[in-house]
């Protein structure tokens, strides 16, 4: 077998056939790696092998009409919260990408989840992180029942899907997928091609068994699944797990949902016994905002493909110092400094002298224009020391003769405002396309700030 060297960026996946200090793709500094070449062996994948095996036969192509789609496509998890974002339960032959931070709780969602699945289903719990013990004990303190689940200790992948062949369950889960790793591979486990390999073979079995399999995978430090981008592209389904380090929330969001929408969101509560559901997230994601209090006012941004409330406070008192203060938090400082000055050249507010502060609640940092109404917003609103309604969050890029414009997925926005319990929604008067308003939701829109302000301050 030949081994070449191959240089990967541990950030972005990127290849290159030479060292270099700086990624040329992502442009991150010192994270260029040695790997050696993936698999030039002769020897045919474990993927490729299974493919070909009796039983699973997906190279075969098949008429349209021939191919069953029964009622129990779906099934529930037993949480409410997963199968909302799931899209309405979990669909058969389906691969379903959980991630998040370290501690965020993906053991315990899917432990937990296996309560209800024994009821009706053999369920494979396979853990690369944990002893078969540990794995007891957590669903001991979760009070998970125990007929109907088996559990594995296992990092090798061909042992994983030999024990699929044996025990046939209907639902597998793996933890984690950059634990896993094929013999086939001649790489470390977590790298980009072990995990590529690794995923792509438990959709094959997915698929070829008509299996359900979760797979928890780890994210890094921006956030997103560790491992290469198609990885993403190549599941059905990608769910982030996230929460606040500080909070005791975690939130559920589908990135990518092959069978349903990914404007849902999952909002659970981590608790001494496990994760209990909250019925009313908007209460919670958006819990100790202050009633009626100026100078705060809600927006919601794009993250990706996923819509995010984001709170944003401001505080614009006097200033005592010649050259007055001004601080943003969370926010672009030159785009909050364009801000105030539309706010007092074509709102109208003499905010020139004043000391102004900005934050946006929750660690978020904001680069988007959709921000840009509430943030003139909550300025005014303090400025004024009037508060905008706690009902209502605002939408819209803001220019510099102080009109409203149309902002992207103005629909996917409005859904989750509603979703989060807001009654009125603050847009621009001009839409792009044809927009679908939830229901329950009032549209009051606007052409300018000075409207904007007229309205509500
Ligand atoms: N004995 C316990 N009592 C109460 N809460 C616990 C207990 N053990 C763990 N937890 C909670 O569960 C969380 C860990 O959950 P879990 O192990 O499911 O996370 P994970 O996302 O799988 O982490 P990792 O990435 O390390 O696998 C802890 O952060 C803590 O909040
Ligand atoms: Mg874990």
């Amino acid at each position: 077998m030949k081994v070449k060297t191959l240089f990967y960026c541990t950030e972005c996946g990127n290849t290159t056939p030479k060292w270099q200090g700086k990624c040329p793709a992502c442009g991150a500094w010192n994270t260029i790696v040695e790997q050696p070449a993936e698999r030039v062996s002769s020897k045919s994948s474990l993927a490729s092998r299974r493919i070909t095996e009796p039983g699973i036969r997906m190279h075969q192509p098949k008429a349209m009409h021939e191919v069953e789609t029964t009622d129990e496509l779906r099934f529930c998890t037993g949480m409410g919260e997963l199968d909302r974002v799931l899209g309405g339960g979990a669909v058969k032959g389906s691969l379903v990408l959980v991630g998040g931070a370290p501690g965020i709780g993906k053991s315990t969602l899917m432990l937990q989840i296996c309560d209800n699945l024994c009821r009706f289903a053999t369920v494979l719990y396979v853990s690369g992180e944990e002893s078969e013990r540990q794995i007891k004990l957590r669903a001991e303190r979760l009070k998970v029942r125990g007929e109907g689940l088996y559990l594995l200790a296992e990092t090798n992948l061909e042992n994983l899907v030999d024990a699929v062949h044996t025990l046939k369950p209907d639902v597998l889960i793996v933890d984690s997928i950059q634990t896993m790793y094929n013999g086939d591979v001649n790489s470390a486990p977590g790298s980009i091609s072990q995990v590529k390999e690794c995923t792509m073979t438990l959709m094959q079995l997915a698929k070829g068994e008509n299996l359900t399999v979760f797979v928890i995978g780890h994210v890094n430090k921006e956030g997103s699944i560790a491992g290469p981008k198609v990885l993403e592209h190549m599941v059905d389904c990608v769910l982030y797990f996230e929460g606040e380090r500080h909070m005791a929330y975690r939130i559920l969001r589908a990135a990518k949902n092959r069978f349903g929408t990914t404007n849902e969101i999952g909002v659970f509560e981590m608790e001494d016994g496990g994760l209990v559901e909250v019925p009313n997230p908007s209460e919670a994601l958006l819990a100790g905002r202050p009633a009626d209090a100026p100078g705060t006012c809600v927006t919601c941004v794009m993250e990706g493909a996923r819509p995010v409330l984001a709170e944003i406070q401001a505080l614009v008192v006097p200033s005592s110092l010649g050259n007055p203060r001004r601080v943003s938090n969370g926010f672009d400082y030159g785009r909050s400094m364009l801000l105030l000055a539309v706010l007092e050249k074509r709102g109208g507010l003499l905010i020139g002298g004043c000391d102004a502060y900005l934050n946006v609640i929750g660690g978020l940092y904001l680069d988007e224009p959709a921000a840009d109404l509430a943030t003139v917003l909550s300025m005014a609103s303090s400025f004024r020391d009037r508060p905008v309604p706690n009902d209502l969050a605002a939408i819209g890029e803001v220019g510099l003769t102080g009109e409203l414009r149309a902002v992207s997925a103005l629909g996917q926005r409005l859904a989750e405002v509603r979703r989060l319990g807001f009654q009125k929604c603050l847009i621009p008067k001009r839409t792009q396309g044809k927009l679908i308003v939830p229901e329950g939701l009032e549209l009051i829109r606007v052409s300018n700030i000075r409207e904007a302000l007229s309205i509500l301050l």
